[in-house]
């Protein structure tokens, strides 16, 4: 039995779907202790989309530890703290005319929902969050409320307040005009609902099965939000920091959130790091309010500063772009005929291959990124039972290591569906 099975808690996860042990990454590929080399498809959940170990973000990472660098220093202020500031407001919001204030709520997205809840909360002086079915935010009681899988929720042990969940435009919902439903549900005084302080919404629902919304449906949902003085939050802490080949997955919507989560790549290198975005005359914050030990990871901060070059520089965004035209081709061309069946979805370089029509159990979709797995591609599932084969490389992936890694998503499903 490994140190693993003996002493880990049994709450673990991804170390079951890939039971080797990892030693060493570098760009688009993880090494295990034996040397096997895996290319990832998985990306850390959206945490490395500037590869794993960015040589330009080390390098400026390693000058700051030489240079004895500040690792800790609560929310003081550092000159780690003060370049990322000033390089996100001027290289991030201006250019996209956002006018945001920043904060640092604590190291993970959970907390970056935690505190765009209670802050929602305190503005309206309502209680009710409007999230919708299929969402994932985070895992803390609050942002756990407004996850809607009945697994995680069970394991709460405790109600989960203050959330009321509205349908999502897919699947049964698909055809149905979600956002004229929760109209009525606001203005009609019988629908049993407050009015929402918020409504909270991923504009791709990652974890949800890679589903996301058009750009007209967004425009709705921000109407609306302003219509009835709801604040609008949007969590791109899995499909922001350029996933969709726009640094913020609402760009291409026209619409400005009233606020705006952001966590995983937003650290560059993996390192954890959150920002609540808010518009600044939302945030009646009083002074440590909202407080937190590790709300200002330096190195962190020395990283994702690294990586806004890194983004600029290589031109990220048009690769992405780029890329996910090669994903759509190779699909159409080698993946569907697999099987007729078999459905696709997603934006930039966050794709999801749906097995449903041929297994709603996952089973089948299990086999497949086993296989994917045996055959030196790390890849994971979402969406309802695990359906969902989630393509979410390293933006920064080169054509041919996409092609790779997509032939041997065709390849293990052609030897598992047969
Ligand atoms: C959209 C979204 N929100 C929130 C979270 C929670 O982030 P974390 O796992 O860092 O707490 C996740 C994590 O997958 C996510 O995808």
């Amino acid at each position: 039995m490994s140190i693993f099975d003996q002493v880990e808690s049994e709450v673990r996860s991804y170390c079951r779907s890939f039971p080797v042990v990892f030693d060493r990454s570098e760009g688009c590929y993880m090494y295990d202790e034996n040397g096997r080399g895996y290319l990832d498809f998985f990306s850390g959940a959206g945490a490395l989309n500037y590869g794993h170990n960015n040589p330009y973000i080390i390098e400026k990472m390693t000058e700051y530890l030489a240079h004895g660098g500040i690792l800790h220093a609560l929310d003081m202020n550092t000159v780690a703290k003060r370049k990322f500031l000033e390089d996100f407001n001027e290289r991030i919001l201006k250019p996209r005319g956002l006018d945001y204030k920043i904060m640092f709520p604590a190291p993970t997205g959970t907390n970056a929902v935690e505190s765009a809840f209670k802050l929602a909360r305190k503005v309206k002086g309502r209680q009710t969050i409007f999230a919708f079915q299929g969402a994932f935010h985070g895992m803390s009681l609050g942002a756990l409320a407004a996850t809607s899988h009945a697994y995680p929720r069970a394991a709460s042990g405790t109600p989960l307040y203050g959330i009321t969940f509205m349908p999502y435009p897919f699947g049964f919902n698909k055809s149905f005009d979600t956002i004229g439903y929760i109209e009525n549900v606001i203005e009609d005084d019988h629908s049993g609902s407050e009015v929402p302080a918020a409504i909270v919404a991923e504009t791709v629902q990652a974890e949800g099965g890679i589903i996301p919304v058009d750009v007209q449906w967004l425009q709705r949902l921000r109407k609306l939000c302003d219509k009835h003085g709801i604040l609008l939050i949007i969590d791109d802490i899995q499909i922001g920091c350029g996933r969709t080949g726009e640094f913020f997955s609402f760009e291409k919507a026209g619409i400005v959130p009233d606020m705006v989560t952001l966590s995983k790549s937003i650290g560059g290198i993996g390192l954890p790091m959150s920002l609540l975005l808010m518009k600044p005359e939302l945030d009646i914050w009083g002074p440590a309010e909202h407080n937190g030990t590790f709300r200002g990871n330096q190195l962190a901060f020395v990283a994702a500063d690294a990586a806004l070059d890194v983004l600029e520089d290589t031109k990220l965004l048009d690769h992405v772009k780029e890329m996910e035209q090669v994903v759509i081709k190779y699909i159409e061309e080698n993946i569907l005929p697999v099987d007729r069946r078999i459905e696709y979805r997603g934006r930039g370089l966050i794709y999801g291959i749906d097995f449903t029509a041929l297994d709603p159990s996952g089973a089948l979709a299990g086999k497949i990124s086993k296989k994917c797995f045996e055959n030196g591609l790390i890849i994971e599932r979402s969406g309802r039972n695990d359906t969902v084969l989630k393509i979410l490389p390293p933006l920064v992936i080169t054509e041919e290591e996409l092609k790779s890694g997509l032939k041997i998503i065709a390849d293990s499903a052609k030897e598992i569906i047969g």
